[in-house]
């Protein structure tokens, strides 16, 4: 991301007068949709390409049920216009000072054909999983993976290669993700920057104690600290090669990691002031994301704020709940279909934090925890 004027300053009427855009905001915008239109092209050329292989490759697998969605399928068109729903939103912010421009994509051309050749290396593999229903290679290779990690968490997630649990994993991941979001990824994400920056705007940013939970490859601490340029930040994870890759490609001396259970926090109590989470309460079995949930409560101050993005649940939008139930068909997601239903108002009420604000964004939803004071 470019470099912000720190939000705890910004106006949000930096560059619209009135309402009305000026020439700066005018070229602003027009960078902007130059930017994630490429991103979602890259990315849907990469999903295409990957189903033709899958295609082709199927005849040689063992047939694979087709899955049924259990409610209705957005259309590709109805999918396309919420993406560009979501970037309207993800400019706004922009304008009104929550966060910079995003820097999405900066992958030097080099780095992006080489890890588009390991994604598509890797497909068969993915495809194969699939087939046969191997999603426990993770957990059947002791000499390979540490079989101290719970149970629940080795195994290879999304039929994925070495699961969490290994280097060339961690540098694939963000990649395929977002070939599975059309490149929509990060504006998802950035959703729990905005009342980030709310917060930022009542407190000292140097004086937040941050910590992002399941913080992968840094998908989120990254951009938040780019956004708020005098926080500091905790990124904890599970995974040693996740937290490895996030450190170099962060390369941020304002970014701490800590390998760690989020069902185990390695923080005193009433010592974080705000803690974000994205995409990890979908990979936990229903009692573990009970426990995460009051490890965050623990470790909050009074009056701190807990920033949850995951997917969508069934109900939040009727249209997409067909979509969702396909999703664990499709992939080793375990926990999946547990978690459409959850209810985490319920569950924070349960471990002492109040649901303040849902808000849908694309395929993802925001939500804001709050510790009472
Ligand atoms: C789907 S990825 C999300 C990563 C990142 N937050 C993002 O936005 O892309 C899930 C992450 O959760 C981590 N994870 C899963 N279970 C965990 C647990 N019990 N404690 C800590 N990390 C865990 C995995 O290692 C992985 O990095």
């Amino acid at each position: 991301m470019e470099r912000a004027a720190p939000a705890d300053t910004a106006s949000g009427t930096q560059s619209v007068d009135a309402g009305r855009p000026n020439l700066f905001s005018i070229a602003r915008r027009a960078r902007y949709a130059v930017a994630q239109t490429s991103r979602v092209a890259l990315y849907t050329v990469h999903s295409e390409a990957m189903r033709r292989i899958n295609q082709r490759i199927q005849k040689d697998l063992p047939p694979v049920p087709k899955p049924v969605p259990d409610g209705p399928v957005p259309s590709q068109r109805r999918m396309l216009s919420d993406i560009a729903k979501l970037f309207a939103a993800d400019l706004k912010s922009v304008e009104a000072g929550d966060y910079p421009m995003p820097q999405d994509g900066t992958m030097s051309p080099r780095e992006l054909l080489a890890t588009s050749r390991a994604f598509f290396k890797d497909v068969p593999e993915v495809a194969r999983r699939r087939a046969t229903g191997a999603h426990q290679e993770v957990f059947e290779d002791r000499a390979r993976f540490p079989d101290t990690l719970p149970r629940y968490y080795r195994q290879n997630f999304h039929f994925q290669t070495d699961g969490w649990l290994s280097e060339e994993s961690a540098k694939l991941y963000d990649f395929q993700v977002d070939v599975l979001f059309s490149g929509a990824t990060a504006a998802m994400r950035r959703r729990a920057l905005v009342p980030f920056a709310r917060i930022i705007r009542r407190k000292d940013q140097r004086k937040l104690a941050y910590m992002d939970l399941a913080c992968g490859t840094s998908g989120l601490l990254g951009p938040a600290l780019g956004a708020f340029p005098r926080l500091r930040g905790i990124g904890v994870d599970l995974s040693e090669p996740y937290l490895s890759v996030a450190r170099d490609r962060l390369g941020n001396p304002r970014a701490a990691y800590t390998t760690a259970k989020a069902e185990q926090l390695p923080f005193a109590d009433n010592s974080l002031d705000v803690v974000s989470c994205v995409y990890l309460f979908h990979e936990l079995p229903p009692k573990i994301r009970r426990q995460v949930f009051a490890e965050v409560a623990r470790v909050l101050k009074p009056g701190g704020s807990f920033l949850f993005v995951d997917s969508l649940q069934t109900g939040d939008v009727p249209d997409y709940d067909g979509l969702l139930s396909l999703f664990p068909q499709l992939f080793h997601e375990p926990y999946y279909t547990s978690y459409l239903k959850e209810d985490f108002g319920a569950i924070g009420r349960d471990t002492g934090l109040e649901l303040r604000e849902v808000t849908p964004a694309f395929v993802s939803r925001m939500a804001e925890f709050v510790k009472p004071a």
